[in-house]
């Protein structure tokens, strides 16, 4: 399996599709934030164009993509930053749940940031979400007590010296 031409079966379906990991690029953004929406993904301060475009430009392997038959049905954002690894926006489409899909992005993403050198991984759940923990229960990450505190920056502004 290559980074880029990661395939996985799906099971427990009629139609027993294909479905293909991919490296998302600029030009999946307009879809991805689409399909964060149509999935139901708890919105986040940076669901828009340009957070997921500093994101790859700053982490080209972070944004990945599974596909059936070409078109985006789930996404992971797999980032290590050097010290820990973070999950983000796992979202797979209604219609195509429960087909191991989100578990196969999980796979891929610790595959990459193992290979980088990653230890340890982390995967923000909002609390009560039962869903989304029962998921990540079921992929081996266990719950971790503590209380996020956030903090959200207003855009950096130029000073007249910037030019
Ligand atoms: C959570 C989500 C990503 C799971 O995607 P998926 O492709 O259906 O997940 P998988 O098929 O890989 O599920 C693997 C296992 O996780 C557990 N699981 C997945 N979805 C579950 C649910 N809704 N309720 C309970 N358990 C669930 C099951 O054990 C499942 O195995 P099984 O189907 O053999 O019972 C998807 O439901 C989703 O996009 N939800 C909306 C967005 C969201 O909540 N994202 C997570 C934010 S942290």
């Amino acid at each position: 399996m290559t980074t880029d031409d990661a395939r996985h079966r799906g099971t427990g379906s009629a139609d027993d599709a294909v479905v293909t990991l991919r490296t998302g690029t600029a030009g999946d953004i307009t879809a991805v934030l689409a399909l964060w929406a149509a999935a139901g993904a708890h919105r986040t301060t940076t669901d828009d164009a340009p957070s997921v475009a500093a994101l790859i430009g700053r982490d080209g392997d972070a944004l990945l993509i599974a596909e059936i038959d070409g078109q985006m049905v789930g996404t992971l954002i797999a980032a290590f930053d050097g010290w820990r690894g973070n999950m983000y926006r796992l979202a797979v489409l209604g219609h195509v749940r429960r087909r191991g899909i989100a578990t196969a992005l999980v796979a891929e993403g610790e595959r990459r940031m193992r290979a980088r050198g990653c230890r340890r991984v982390t995967a923000l759940v909002v609390d009560g979400d039962e869903h989304a923990a029962d998921f990540w229960t079921g992929v081996r990450y266990v719950p971790y007590a503590m209380e996020r505190y956030v903090h959200t920056l207003e855009p950096a502004s130029r000073s007249p010296q910037d030019g």
